[in-house]
């Protein structure tokens, strides 16, 4: 069954890179679902493409997707979807964004798919099996301390407690290792830590469409993934910590007071 769920996640997030693609040589004009926090008919049209590949094989299935919301059959499939996640970088043209789609059985990640673009690199993985670039096994880095570790994190639309608290780690952990990257597209920055670009990846106020992908595709390549203070990753929670292993007991110390703080 993975490889068929595989197969469609796969073609839905091809031919959504090819709207996106196309796209980018048109004027993109965002609407505002809040004050910087934009969307595009290009977000529209790939969740309706992806939507409908999903349907065609697999009508039963429940779907929860970024604009269009939840369409809940009771399946035991759900598949989360984010057809643009980066649409900031995607409406400036700058190189960071792309197309998410996990299936989860029972609320577990089976298969995930997050197409990078415009460099367009296709991401996978099925449970148990690894994680894959273009075909090509991929696994964390063995970086083994902070101060040796290049991390990446992302700031929500929010301005508020949360927003605070992550510039306070954000001052902390550019202090403490070689720097930390914000390139606004959690789902790519996610999978930059599966494929070892960046040691470690933390972010606060995400949403379930955010992280379904890129949490299996960062265990699946050796690393590991939770909440900010340590708890099982829950994708209804809003906040993760996904690092290559060795770091994360060392991040979670300073992650952990500070979420604490906020609840
Ligand atoms: C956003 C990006 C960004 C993160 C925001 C997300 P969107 O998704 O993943 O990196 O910081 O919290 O909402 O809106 O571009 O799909
Ligand atoms: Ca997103
Ligand atoms: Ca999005």
């Amino acid at each position: 069954m993975n490889i068929e769920l595989l197969a469609v996640a796969e073609l839905a997030a091809r031919d959504a890179g090819q709207i996106i693609l196309a796209a980018l040589n048109q004027p993109r004009r965002p609407d505002y679902k809040g004050q910087t926090d934009l969307v595009t008919k290009t977000d529209r049209e790939c969740e309706d493409l992806i939507i409908k590949h999903i349907n065609s094989e697999f009508p039963g299935h429940s779907i929860l997707a970024e604009e269009s919301g939840a369409q809940d059959t009771k399946s035991d499939y759900q598949w989360v979807i984010d057809p643009l996640d980066g649409t900031t970088n995607f409406v400036h043209g700058y190189p960071s964004f792309g197309v998410s789609i996990a299936c989860l059985r029972s609320g577990i990640p089976e298969v995930a798919v997050i197409l990078e673009l415009p460099v367009n690199r296709l991401f996978t993985t099925v449970k148990s099996q690894g994680a894959f670039v273009d075909g090509h096994k991929i696994k964390v880095s063995n970086t083994e301390t902070l101060n040796e570790s290049l991390l990446v994190t992302g700031f929500g639309y929010d301005h508020g407690n949360k927003w605070e608290a992550n510039m306070k780690l954000f001052k902390h952990f550019t202090d403490k290792s070689q720097g930390v990257r914000r390139l606004g597209a959690a789902a790519i920055d996610l999978c930059h830590v599966a494929c070892g670009f960046v040691d470690g990846f933390w972010e606060f106020d995400l949403k379930p469409w955010d992280m379904a992908a890129g949490i299996l595709m960062v265990s699946e390549a050796g690393g590991k993934v939770s909440q900010l203070n340590g708890i099982n990753i829950d994708i209804y929670q809003d906040h993760i910590l996904a690092t290559n292993g060795n770091i994360h007991e060392i991040m979670l110390k300073h992650t952990k007071p500070v979420l604490e703080l906020l609840l």
